[in-house]
């Protein structure tokens, strides 16, 4: 019945998530306010045209909230649905094959049945609109078995800085059994899979001040420390030559996998090799003693994420610029806390700094990591619906992503989330010509319901 109505309404569905995509929701930049506010109205008016029971665009510090909610019979469970509206920039713009914000549909090798480029595609608007489309053919079939409450936020992008007051100050209001969140991705179509597993981050932007001043760098070059050339051999000494990061205690809180739990890893299908070729790479590189997925997920990491200074423009310019920056992202696993890592890196990374320069670390965003459990009834609700929709038992996986609202609505609201994603790692997340599967859109949207009558079915036994 619900399969009917969703493959009747594939053209609608597929029409609505385009508009949805045409609005440019940047939230890290100010000039798209207005877009911010007119993709949280176009979201309320959906859920309120969908019979929703209560619709609320609410307001933060920064972008608002959408908060939607159907309770059918308080005595059914309450699913908590989160995504994000917000996108990143699409920057560069000149490596977009078509419009960012003019959605096309394209075949790809690893899509043959065509897939949506557009920024958002996947993260998270195509994923978190799924969730509308199932609520729509659960309420026109008649089939909602669980009450859903909707929060959709607008700042995820730019690290959910005012949601945890949100939650905070709407406990009451998000009560629910469980939070269902579709932001992750699966290995593929053929090997589905559930997320286990996020990193945590420390995000932290650095400056090295020298002279007062730009300076010829005939006049005074090898006289005074160039800050490019220091900032460049302070972030070099923070990996030692196997990989390893040099922040003293760094490593000290990291759970490490037991050997059967790596085996276990070991198994999910991987191929270095396609890896590589999708990548235009000959080798993998990184910590010295871990695979490639372990180094992507169970593994901290420090990288560098933007590095400026100096003379970039045309031709040569013979100067020592007085000052280099960079942006640097720690990846932080089970249980590292980002606020003790962070502290560990400004206080190294000053004690490092050579006389003759100045050292500033501003701490960003950051966030905690976070594991769910396989034997959770959450879980198993998810792996039923996967094995119907796909035919195939899904396995667990950890993801070297970050969702810090995760850890958050555990500590907060004290209820678990269940990583429902249908992404790729393949579909250029935060990249030029992000994309998503139609049928990883049309799957999901399948597989929602399923979650819902899985659920309130192992929740009342
Ligand atoms: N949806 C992603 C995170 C993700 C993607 C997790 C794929 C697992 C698989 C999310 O929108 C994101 O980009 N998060 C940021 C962190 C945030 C604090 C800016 C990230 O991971 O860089
Ligand atoms: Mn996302
Ligand atoms: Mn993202």
């Amino acid at each position: 019945m619900i399969n009917d109505y969703i493959q009747k309404n594939r053209d609608k569905f597929l029409k609505e998530l385009f508009e949805l995509l045409r609005i440019p929701s940047i939230s890290a930049d100010s000039n798209y306010t207005g877009s911010m506010a007119a993709t949280a109205e176009y979201l309320s008016k959906s859920f309120t045209d969908l019979g929703a029971d209560r619709v609320e665009i609410m307001p933060t510090y920064g972008h608002p909230v959408v908060y939607a909610e159907k309770i059918v019979d308080e005595s059914l469970p309450t699913i908590l649905v989160y995504g994000h509206y917000d996108v990143q920039p699409p920057d560069p713009l000149d490596l977009w094959d078509s419009d960012p914000f003019e959605p096309v549909i394209k075949k790809t090798k690893i899509h043959p049945k065509g897939a949506i480029f557009a920024r958002g595609a996947c993260d998270d608007k195509g994923q978190m609109y799924m969730h509308v489309k199932a609520f729509e053919a659960m309420m026109a079939t008649d089939k909602l078995d669980c009450n859903v409450k909707f929060i959709i936020e607008g700042e995820e992008e730019v690290g959910s800085e005012n949601l945890e007051d949100f939650i905070r100050e709407n406990k009451e209001k998000l009560a629910a059994d469980v939070i269902l969140v579709s932001d992750t991705g699966m290995l593929s179509m053929e090997t589905p899979s559930i997320t286990v597993g996020l990193r945590g981050l420390s995000y932290v932007e650095v400056e090295v001040v020298g002279p007062n001043r730009d300076l010829h760098s005939g006049l005074y070059g090898g006289a005074v420390a160039n800050p490019i050339n220091i900032l460049n051999k302070m972030i070099a000494s923070l990996m030692d030559d196997n990989n390893r990061i040099t922040i003293p205690g760094f490593y000290d809180d990291v759970l490490e996998l037991s050997e059967t739990e790596r085996a276990e890893m070991a198994e999910a299908p991987f191929s270095e090799e396609e890896y590589c070729k999708t990548l235009d790479i000959e080798s993998t590189y990184g910590e010295k003693g871990y695979s490639t997925m372990e180094r992507a997920t169970i593994r901290p990491t420090l990288d560098v994420n933007g590095i400026w200074g100096g003379y970039t423009g045309e031709g040569a310019k013979t100067v020592i610029a007085s000052k280099a920056n960079a942006k640097i992202s720690m990846r932080l696993v089970p249980n590292q806390d980002p606020d003790k890592i962070t502290k560990m890196f400004k206080d190294y990374f000053e004690s490092i700094a050579p006389k003759g320069v100045k050292v500033k670390v501003t701490p960003h965003h950051g966030g905690d990591p976070a594991v769910t459990s396989p034997g959770s009834i959450e879980y198993k609700a998810a792996s039923l619906a996967i094995q119907d929709s796909f035919g195939k038992k899904p396995i667990p996986i950890r993801s070297g992503g970050s969702i810090p609202i995760v850890a958050l609505f555990e500590k907060v609201l004290g209820i678990k989330t269940v990583l429902l994603g249908f992404g790729l790692d393949t579909d250029a997340i935060h990249s030029p010509n992000e994309h998503y599967g139609v049928e990883n859109y049309f799957k999901g949207i399948e597989t929602i319901p399923l979650f819902f009558e899985h659920y309130a079915k192992l929740k009342q036994d």
